[in-house]
């Protein structure tokens, strides 16, 4: 709800279910940020409003009749440079007379129901009920207007910023920055957490003190980077995923951002974020006006978990859309890991098959199916396909493909070209480089330029063409090298800045009229894994494949980082063989799946080579996923820290394990009737029998049947152990061992109880021992290094 008190000089007061958003307009004409947090009583500003009587020593003094008012002490809606605000700027413009100073006053404000999704260009949240709020604020010396606009999402909690520049002027000016959102908080003692890292391991959640210098995640890479997600959080020292202040942010954007926080000298703590600043630069013309992307904001009192539960509401009901929003996902298999660029019909149709016997349901075909392209040096833009590994092309193999019963999809990467390709040699203007300037390149390829209509276009038809030669039903569109050697030919000099910002636009240009045209295909957004996993790309592609990297251990890390701020049915993850192509460790089959479950499931092993006993385990898995999915895939996702957690206790001295070994994750249905939980180790600990799971989310009233899915073992696991229970001497690794091992298998532990949900939460489930060398028999929980457990939780039917 927004309530606006006041005629000259307003109070706004922006509530969403359990948050409060205020601020109020100056006598100066600044608008002074007063509060955002949890819920609270507001009728004036009362009490909230800072009061300054003199301005700090050595700061600048905003105006005469102002003497009271400096800006750098000031927790304000948006700064600007030049009028004594030294600290990090949300808006930085260079006038048409070279000046760089902006005082952008209070103007009036206007009020709105409603977004539709998408506006100048860029994806932004949608919904009939958003509420929204637009202040105008003007340079009256000049001639520029700048709106702030508000978007209230009561239903999950969440508030959006946007900004817009109008140059009212006569001349040209030039916008060096522009930021989506700026938040002044009160001194206090905050923690701001980012999630970075580097292809095959993106997504690790770092903290950092906010003490007196200035913290930045940002991207420069052209997209919004496996280095710093977009998405971070600020929260209060000491929050934990249940309890304490935490506040979350976002953005609805694919390119370079920036976010940072900074302490002032006065304790006060700025939060920025928008497009990037480095070597930004957007020349506005007389009557033109620029838009940033939307900022996404939320605040919640119970914790990290809290914050999540509202993001992935908001992300679910207001970023994703179209037919697949709400769809249940298909399991599918994926045929890169299995065959890299050495395919061909004969050998996929034999991948095909095996995929169809244990209950995948759509079937992709990567990379190497266009072209000459037999490795990464050739070949991308001309998609065509190589009819020496297709002889029927596209259609040929999607026909049989879907004879077996199986769906087809494709894996496509349109945004870019080899320099050995026939469209570089039509076409060598379309490669962003810069002209007679040597050229660096990523994976042997080069970025096409989205910043011209003609490419987009280019890639629209091209694309269409490829989506309507076959009856496709899903495609992965990947995007494999970050930028370099930034130029658009299509471009004056003075326009250079804009590249970056103009090839997102071109890119959501491109993205939206092929998702409209083929609203049925599923497509999933790949950048090498998570280099361009963001609420930009979610806006027209539901799923986003996670990481290259599909090793379970690391695997568990990185959906844990994605799970602060998105939705499980966004993030795709593989079950792979082993030992695993990123990082050579093998891990067990189920612990890969039981990972791979928390979310969008798919398999991308050589299914023709697996084992028997990897088969059966494959079957089981696809079908226990069938039956759960839904909620595995649209549930709400609860983390909890360990499953074991005094266990790795200060004071049980032996091998401690080292933060991060446990992961314990839940998922539970919007009714409360089904879950599951998800217990994984990375080390086991030695003589360490004692386990409990706390799932999260239950109804505490309600009485649940809780049950250990069944799994088997392979008795090999056993080593030499195996001559305490054996009548005759079984010699390691010999065939003997190979052939009891065949016909014997070890049956995970049965644990199963009727507990009510409180009981399972508060106190928990006390597992079966694990396995301490002590003994064993089949009622001992095997865990070794890397095992882990899924249980199934279900409300009882009186
Ligand atoms: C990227 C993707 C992989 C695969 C290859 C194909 O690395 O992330 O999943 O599709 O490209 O070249």
């Amino acid at each position: 709800m927004i309530t606006v008190k006041g005629d000259k000089t307003p109070l706004f007061i922006l509530d969403t279910g359990h948050t409060t958003y205020a601020m109020k307009v100056l006598d100066t004409g600044h608008i002074e940020h007063l509060y955002y947090g949890r819920k609270i009583h507001l009728d004036s500003e009362d009490g909230l409003t800072e009061q300054h009587e003199f301005a700090p020593g050595t700061s600048v003094v905003y105006s005469p009749e102002h003497g009271n008012i400096s800006l750098e002490d000031m927790r304000l809606e948006m700064s600007s440079y030049g009028k004594g605000d030294v600290r990090e700027a949300f808006v930085e413009i260079v006038n048409t007379d070279g000046s760089r100073t902006s005082d952008l006053l209070y103007k009036g404000y206007a009020e709105s129901k409603g977004r539709d999704g998408g506006t100048e260009g860029l994806p932004t949240s949608f919904g009939e009920d958003a509420e929204v709020l637009t202040v105008t604020l003007e340079d009256k010396d000049n001639h520029i207007r700048l709106e702030l606009i508000y978007c209230v999402y009561s239903d999950t909690d969440v508030i959006t910023r946007t900004s817009r520049l109008i140059n009212d002027g006569d001349g040209d000016i030039r916008i060096r920055r522009l930021m989506s959102t700026q938040i002044d908080f009160d001194p206090g003692d905050y923690v701001f957490s980012t999630f970075t890292g580097a292809w095959a391991r993106e997504m690790k959640r770092t903290d950092m003190s906010v003490a007196s210098a200035r913290l930045v995640n940002s991207s420069y890479t052209g997209n919004s980077s496996n280095r710093a997600n977009p998405f971070v959080m600020l929260s209060s020292r000491g929050c934990t995923e249940d309890y304490g202040d935490v506040y979350g942010f976002n953005l609805v954007y694919s390119g370079n951002h920036y976010e940072s926080v900074e302490k002032s000298p006065y304790g006060k703590v700025r939060f920025l974020s928008g497009i990037n600043p480095t070597s930004f630069e957007w020349k506005l013309a007389k009557g033109e006006s620029f838009l940033t992307p939307e900022a996404v904001m939320t605040y919640s009192s119970t914790g990290y978990n809290g914050m999540s539960g509202q993001m992935h509401d908001f992300v679910s009901k207001h970023i994703l859309r179209g037919p697949w929003k709400d769809r249940l996902r298909p399991v599918l298999l994926n045929s890169w890991e299995a065959s890299y660029f050495k395919i061909s019909e004969s050998k996929l149709m034999r991948l095909a098959r095996k995929a169809k016997q244990v209950g995948i349901e759509l079937f992709v075909m990567d990379d190497g199916w266009f072209g000459e392209r037999n490795d990464d040096t050739t070949s991308l833009g001309d998609w065509f396909p190589d009819t020496a590994k297709l002889p029927g092309g596209l259609k040929g193999i999607c026909d049989k493909v879907r004879a077996l019963g199986l769906q087809f999809g494709i894996w496509v990467e349109p945004e870019m070209v080899s320099r050995e390709s026939g469209l570089y040699l039509a076409h060598p203007e379309w490669a962003m480089e810069i002209p007679g300037k040597s050229h660096s390149e990523g994976r042997n390829q080069m970025v096409l330029d989205l910043a011209n209509v003609e490419v987009q276009d280019h890639i629209i038809n091209v694309m269409s063409r490829v989506f309507s030669s076959a009856e496709i039903s899903y495609v992965k569109w990947d995007m494999n090298r970050n930028f370099s050697d930034v130029f658009s030919r299509s471009l004056p000099a003075d326009r250079q800045g804009e590249v970056t910002h103009r090839y997102i636009l071109g890119l959501y240009r491109v993205m939206k009229t092929l998702t409209e045209k083929f609203p049925d295909i599923l497509f999933e957004g790949c950048a090498s894994g998570g280099n361009r996993f963001d609420l930009g790309i979610l806006s027209y592609f539901p799923q986003i494949w996670g990481s290259d990297d599909t090793d379970a251990a690391v695997r568990a890390e990185i959906q844990t980082g994605y799970s602060y701020g998105y939705p499980m049915s966004c993030v795709t993850a593989h079950v792979s063989d082993c030992p695993n192509h990123q990082t050579l460790r093998r891990t067990p089959i189920e612990t890969r799946f039981n990972v791979a479950s928390f979310g969008v499931l798919g398999y991308e092993c050589n299914l023709v080579d697996m084992s028997k006993d990897d088969l059966d385990a494959v079957t089981a898995q696809i079908a226990m996923y069938k039956k759960w999915r839904k909620v595995m895939q649209f549930g709400r996702f609860y983390r909890r820290s360990s499953v074991n957690d005094s266990i790795g206790a200060p004071g049980f001295s032996c091998l401690e394990p080292l933060p991060g070994n446990d992961t314990s994750w839940t998922v539970v249905s919007a009714d409360k009737s089904r879950a599951v939980s998800m217990t994984m180790q990375i080390l086991t600990h030695p003589n360490a029998q004692w386990g409990v799971l706390k799932p999260m989310g239950l109804d505490e009233d309600t009485k649940y049947h809780i049950e250990g899915r069944k799994m088997k073992f392979d008795l090999r696991e056993f080593g030499g152990l195996i001559n305490y229970v054996a009548p005759i001497h079984v010699r390691q690794d010999s065939l003997q061992h190979r052939t009891i091992a065949r016909f014997y298998k070890m049956k995970a532990e049965s644990e199963s109880h009727d507990m009510y949900g409180d009981a399972m939460m508060y106190a928990g489930v006390h597992l079966r021992s694990a396995f301490a060398s002590g003994g064993y028999n089949e009622n001992m929980r095997y865990y070794p290094d890397f095992g882990s457990r899924l249980y199934t939780i279900e409300k009882i039917d009186k």
